[in-house]
């Protein structure tokens, strides 16, 4: 088989199809040959499980789309993620060493132990960053993060010995938040060694002058070309432009202070409208 022929077929089998086939799902191999279409199925899971190829759907035209957009809080703040968690969408939280300093939990043992308070708080994952630098230390470090909580998340920064810890935990079954990622080539390297999720730093970027959503939509591409299942996770996200942009492009996770979600919930014409709407209840039952 040519070279160019096999760029044309694509594989993949993680997408579903809105509207037409929401609960269907088919693997298989699809792309194009001498102009026509192709799609051979590799399995059925039930009548109403299909799964569409990504190639399959660019050859209709059909966007694929993820299940849920997942909302992390971005702060080790116990108040305020109690807070994001009884509005009912919260999906996760993430942490750092800065975020750590900035409620004044230092020592491990104390660390240690917020973390298991953020667990019992939230369902879902918590990412709990490491601060060892060396492969030894940062495998160390997350082994002991993952006996606190099966939420935990081992955060590691993209660095050399970053991309060697993130395939040894990828091969323990452990999951991972890469982060740091300013780039497409770091974000491909953290999938290619089995990441669970990246942390592309939105606010960061735009704060010099890059576009930080166009590298959230440019590893969405690089990902879905190949089907990682890696996890788009845009961080440092300081608006509420950045949630909708995140989620017009299609980023997996967003990552935010809770005064950016509430920030979603606002707008004048809402509270005039029940201003108006509580008032002229009034006026017939008072
Ligand atoms: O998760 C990363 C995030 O905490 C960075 O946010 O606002 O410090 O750039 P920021």
């Amino acid at each position: 088989m040519s070279l160019s022929l096999q760029r044309q077929i694509g594989t993949t089998s993680s997408f579903r199809i809105p509207q037409v086939l929401t609960e269907a799902r088919v693997g298989g191999r699809c792309g194009e040959i001498l102009g026509l279409p192709f799609f051979v199925p590799f399995y059925f899971n039930s009548l109403l499980s299909f799964w569409f190829d990504q190639g399959f759907l660019l050859l209709w035209n059909i966007k694929p789309y993820n299940p849920d957009m997942k909302f992390f809080i971005d702060t080790a703040n116990l108040k305020e993620i109690q807070e994001a968690y009884e509005l009912g969408v919260l999906d996760g939280v993430t942490t750092n060493p800065s975020l750590m300093a900035k409620e004044g939990i230092t020592g491990k043992d104390n660390i240690m132990r917020h973390y298991k308070a953020i667990c019992d708080i939230v369902d879902g994952d918590v990412s709990a960053e490491v601060v060892s630098v060396d492969l030894a230390g940062m495998i160390r470090e997350g082994e002991e993060l993952v006996e606190i909580d099966d939420k935990i998340v081992v955060k590691i920064p993209m660095t050399k010995e970053g991309v060697k810890a993130l395939k040894y935990f990828s091969g323990k079954g452990i999951r991972t938040n890469c982060t740091l990622i300013f780039s497409a080539g770091q974000a491909l390297l953290a999938a290619k060694a089995g990441a669970t999720y990246v942390s592309p730093f939105v606010g960061r970027l735009d704060d010099i002058s890059t576009d930080g959503i166009a590298l959230i939509e440019q590893i969405l591409t690089i990902y879905r070309n190949y089907g990682f299942e890696t996890q788009v996770l845009a961080a440092s996200i300081r608006h509420t432009m950045h949630v909708i942009q995140c989620a017009e492009v299609g980023a997996d996770v967003m990552t935010g202070p809770l005064s950016v979600m509430e920030a979603l919930l606002k707008h004048p014409l809402t509270d005039s409208g029940l201003e108006k709407f509580l008032a002229d209840y009034a006026k017939g039952n008072s």
